[in-house]
């Protein structure tokens, strides 16, 4: 630290990412990317021309994007934002809406960045902890600012629509953000249908996991104009040019492959059923995801012995050594050969 920093960012822990390590032949099942490579049509648009119009700014608006993204849920451009990765559009967000005065709510086992904000934006949010069972009690959310990732993170477990809508109807003074960074994964749990109803939903995406464009960092928020417009007054306040134009591009080309999109995650949903039956098999206790991931737990081995033993074997999932978690493993869907290999790993790991 040096003498510098602003005493108000001391004691803030910063996120840790998962690694991403270069080792050779390494199965990386452990910060939830997609095993598939983006639509093809995506590396039509980044051609020599394109590159060469790098010395260009991108369009601060993302006109043509936002106008695909509005297009393909059938709303309005005015609905959409877009963001470098839905991490920043989470930063955004609790930058616009979130006051240290207000009460701001999230479940004590989610998505890490969450507390990491809040910290940032000096801001003291009430911790709600989940059911013994890993699920949301709605009930649990009353009169404040409420955070949820549906589904959640790690867990994978989802709350339904009539659910999200309860918690809606139980803050009408307050934003309820929604994150779905893996509700295309889910059966019929975006909230999306509920924006016409209510002008405190704001839905949070990113296609960083079902489009397979993690490196390319593109997020998007779909919500009332009004709540769209206060995130662009702070996007215009900090970065207007915060997409750049080989992402623009891509953005736009995934959106328009609706078929390889589905196909995508289709293959991920049956490997993910193959991958969960195959840890019940072995012993594991699996919550339902209906994200790109598993989260399970072995009786006989903790968790961080597990994550070491995998990643002798070359094997690397996402293990968080905290309260209530602990035994568990978060193990993305990878492709067919990965979850092959890393069954056969565990097998031979746990064999008595
Ligand atoms: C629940 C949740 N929200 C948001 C993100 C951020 O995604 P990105 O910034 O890549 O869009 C992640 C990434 O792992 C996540 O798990």
């Amino acid at each position: 630290m040096s003498r510098f920093l602003n005493p108000r960012l001391e004691r803030i822990l910063p996120y840790t990412p998962g690694e991403q390590p270069k080792v050779p032949g390494l199965i990386k099942l452990n910060t939830n990317e997609n095993p598939y490579p983006p639509a093809p049509g995506v590396l039509d648009v980044i051609n020599r021309a394109e590159v060469e119009k790098l010395r260009l700014y991108s369009d601060p608006e993302a006109s043509s994007l936002t106008a695909a993204i509005a297009a393909y849920y059938g709303v309005t451009q005015k609905q959409v934002i877009v963001g470098n990765g839905s991490d920043e559009i989470l930063a955004f967000a609790f930058a616009a809406f979130f006051d240290p005065k207000e009460k701001l709510m999230f479940p004590d086992i989610t998505y890490g960045f969450y507390s990491v904000y809040a910290d940032l934006f000096s801001l003291t949010p009430e911790i709600v902890p989940l059911r013994a069972d890993f699920t949301i009690d709605p009930s649990d959310y009353k009169g404040g600012n409420v955070v949820i990732a549906n589904p959640n993170a790690p867990t994978g477990l989802a709350l339904t629509l009539s659910q999200i809508e309860e918690i809606l109807q139980a803050n009408p003074g307050h934003l309820v953000l929604v994150d779905e960074a893996y509700a295309d994964f889910g059966e019929n749990c975006s909230a999306l249908p509920l924006l016409p109803k209510y002008d405190n939903l704001l839905i949070v995406r990113t296609c960083s996991k079902s489009r397979s464009l993690a490196g390319a960092r593109l997020g998007y928020a779909i919500s009332h104009e009004d709540v769209i417009a206060d995130l662009q007054k702070v996007r215009f306040s900090f970065n207007p040019y915060n997409v750049n134009r080989l992402t623009l591009l891509a953005g736009e080309a995934s959106f328009a492959d609706a078929a390889y999109f589905q196909s995508c995650i289709a293959k991920i949903k049956a490997t993910r059923a193959r991958l969960s039956a195959g840890l019940v098999s072995l012993g594991f206790t699996v919550l339902d995801s209906q994200a790109n991931f598993v989260f399970a737990a072995h009786e006989a081995e903790s968790g961080a012995s597990l994550l070491a033993k995998l990643r002798s074997r070359n094997i690397l999932v996402r293990h968080f050594a905290k309260p209530r978690i602990d035994k568990f493993l978060r193990i993305t869907v990878g492709t067919d050969e990965e979850t092959n290999a890393l069954l056969s790993a565990l097998a031979d790991i746990l064999q008595p």
